[in-house]
C-alpha cells in the first residue's frame, strides 16, 4: 500500500513548492517509486518538475462519455488513456488532473477513474497530491485516508488561523489524517516572536505538529523566476538543507 501526502493551505502559501521539494527529498532518498498528482485545476507543478503536460484525467473524463472505439469496454479504455496521461520521469509519475466536471457531472466516469487511481496506486511507495486551496476537493478525490497532510502557512496571523481551520475540517469531511504538520513557510528571518507565540498555541490547540519554519528563500525565487526545476537545486543550497532536515525528521521512520 503506498503512503499518501497531501498538502493543503491557503492560495499562494507554497503547496506546490513544498510538493516539488519533497519529490527532490524522496527522489535523492530513492524512497520510491513516487506518484505526483496535480489536482489544481490550474496545473503548474510540472513547471516546478521541468516537464511536459499531455493529456489530463478531465480531458479523458469527456473522452468517456463520447464513443468508445469498437470492441473496447470502458474499462479498457479508461486503463488505456491512464496509462497515457501518465507522465513518466525517472523515478516519478506525474498526473495532472486538470479541469474538474462541469454542471452535469458524469458519475459513471468518475467511478472507473477512482477505480483505475486505485489499481494504480499498488504500484508506488509515495502519492504525493497536490492541491489547490481548500479541503474539500480531497474528500472528492475519492481520497478518503492521508498518512501525512502537510499544512502550509504564511507567516502570519491569518495565515495560522487558516490553517488551523484546514485542520479542524478535515474530520467533518471524512478524511482519516494519521499526521499533519504545519509548515509556516516564507518566514522572516529572525521568527518574530509574536508569530512563534501563534504557532505554539495552533500546535498546542489543534491536531497538527509543527513540521517546521521554512525562510523566504532567494534561491527559490530565483527558480521561479529563470523557470528552472526544483529538481535541479543544489544540495548545498539553503533552502534544501532546511527541508531536508525537516524531512529527515517527519520520515524518520520511513528512510531506508
Ligand atoms: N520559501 C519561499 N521563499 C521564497 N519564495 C517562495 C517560498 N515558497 C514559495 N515561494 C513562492 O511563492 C509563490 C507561491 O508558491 P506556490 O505556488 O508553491 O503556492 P501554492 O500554495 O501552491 O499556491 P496556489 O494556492 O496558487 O496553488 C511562488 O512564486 C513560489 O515560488
Ligand atoms: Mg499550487
Amino acid at each position: 500500500m503506498p503512503q499518501v501526502i497531501a498538502m493543503a493551505g491557503k492560495g499562494g502559501t507554497g503547496k506546490t513548492t513544498t510538493t516539488a521539494l519533497l519529490a527532490r527529498y524522496l527522489l535523492q532518498k530513492k524512497m520510491t517509486p513516487l506518484l505526483l498528482v496535480d489536482a489544481d485545476a490550474n496545473a503548474n507543478l510540472n513547471e516546478l518538475l521541468g516537464v511536459e503536460v499531455g493529456l489530463t484525467l478531465g480531458a479523458i473524463r469527456k473522452e468517456l462519455k463520447g464513443e468508445l472505439p469498437v470492441g473496447m469496454t470502458r474499462d479498457q479504455f479508461m486503463e488505456l488513456k491512464i496509462h497515457q496521461a501518465l507522465i513518466e520521469e525517472s523515478g516519478f509519475d506525474l498526473l495532472v488532473m486538470g479541469q474538474p466536471d462541469g454542471p452535469g457531472c458524469y458519475c459513471a466516469a468518475n467511478q472507473y477513474l477512482a477505480m483505475t487511481m486505485d489499481r494504480l496506486a499498488d504500484n508506488y511507495r509515495y502519492i504525493i497530491v497536490d492541491n489547490e486551496a481548500g479541503m474539500e476537493h480531497l474528500s472528492r478525490m475519492n481520497l478518503r485516508a492521508i498518512d501525512y497532510l502537510f499544512i502550509t502557512s504564511d507567516p502570519s496571523a491569518r495565515g495560522i488561523l487558516t490553517a488551523r481551520r484546514i485542520a479542524d475540517i478535515s474530520a467533518p469531511l471524512g478524511l482519516t489524517v494519521r499526521h499533519q504538520y504545519l509548515l509556516v513557510n516564507r518566514a522572516p528571518q529572525p521568527v518574530p516572536e509574536l508569530l512563534l507565540e501563534k504557532i505554539n498555541r495552533a500546535v498546542a490547540e489543534t491536531g497538527m505538529t509543527l513540521g517546521g519554519i521554512i525562510p523566504s528563500s532567494s534561491e527559490l525565487i530565483h527558480q521561479e523566476l529563470s523557470g528552472a526545476s526544483c529538481l535541479d537545486l543544489g544540495d548545498d543550497t539553503e533552502i534544501i538543507q532546511t527541508v531536508t532536515a525537516i524531512f529527515d525528521t517527519i520520515f524518520a521512520d520511513d528512510r531506508p
